[in-house]
């Protein structure tokens, strides 16, 4: 390599560096003056939408890459994960015939209504979501209050939602409350 060359490696690496500080500058500027609308009430512009649904697909796909999950599910964890999905989900993502609850609508980013947007998602993600959760956008992470077995259950009925019709899920829902006493001691097979 010689001298001018040299020269203009230097000059190139202190032209990213200078861009790299004026972006943290502007990032500075923007998180101590108030300029960025924190309002759910208004959408994200399309870069920002695209960053934070690309950021949290990838995480998902690659955090959930290690997690087994069973050959096939039975009708029983399915029945328990019902219950569970008329407790703690319905009211954000809907159900098949069912919408979400009215202040759901006024979330950012929006919960999907679920039947519609599961067969994004692998079974070992759907595990993961639930388990951890998604920081910044409301949907909680149910891994910190309940064991990986109703966990699985959850992700067991929540697969059969993209079929099922708005009968099949109130029955479900309803057959379980009825039933849980004694399907709950019981082992899966
Ligand atoms: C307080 C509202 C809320 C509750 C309760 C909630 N979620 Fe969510 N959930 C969300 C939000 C918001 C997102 C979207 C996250 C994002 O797009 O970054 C989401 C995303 C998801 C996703 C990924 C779907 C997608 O394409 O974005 C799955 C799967 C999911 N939730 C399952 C569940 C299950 C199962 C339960 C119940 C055990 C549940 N959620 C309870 C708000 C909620």
């Amino acid at each position: 390599m010689n001298q001018s060359s040299k020269r203009g490696g230097i000059g190139a690496l202190g032209g990213i560096v200078a861009v790299l500080l004026v972006g943290l500058l502007v990032l500075i500027i923007i998180a101590y003056t108030g300029s960025y609308n924190v309002a759910a009430s208004e959408d994200h512009g399309e870069f920002t939408r695209w960053f934070l649904e690309t950021t949290m697909h990838n995480s998902v796909s690659s955090h959930a890459a290690d997690i087994n999950a069973p050959e096939r599910f039975t009708e029983q964890s399915v029945v328990l994960g019902a219950r569970e999905y008329a407790a703690m989900c319905e009211h954000c993502h809907g159900a098949p015939g069912k919408r979400k609850a009215s202040w759901a609508e006024g979330m950012l980013p929006q919960p999907p209504h679920l039947p519609d947007a599961v067969p994004e998602w692998e079974v070992n993600e759907v595990f993961w979501l639930v388990k951890h959760g998604v920081k910044m956008s409301g949907m909680p992470s149910f891994g910190l209050d309940h064991e990986d077995e109703t966990l699985w259950n959850i992700t067991a009925f929540v697969m059969q939602l993209p079929a099922m019709t708005e009968e099949e899920y109130n029955r479900l829902t309803a057959s379980s409350s009825g039933a849980g006493g004694q399907a709950q001691g019981g082992h899966a097979h």
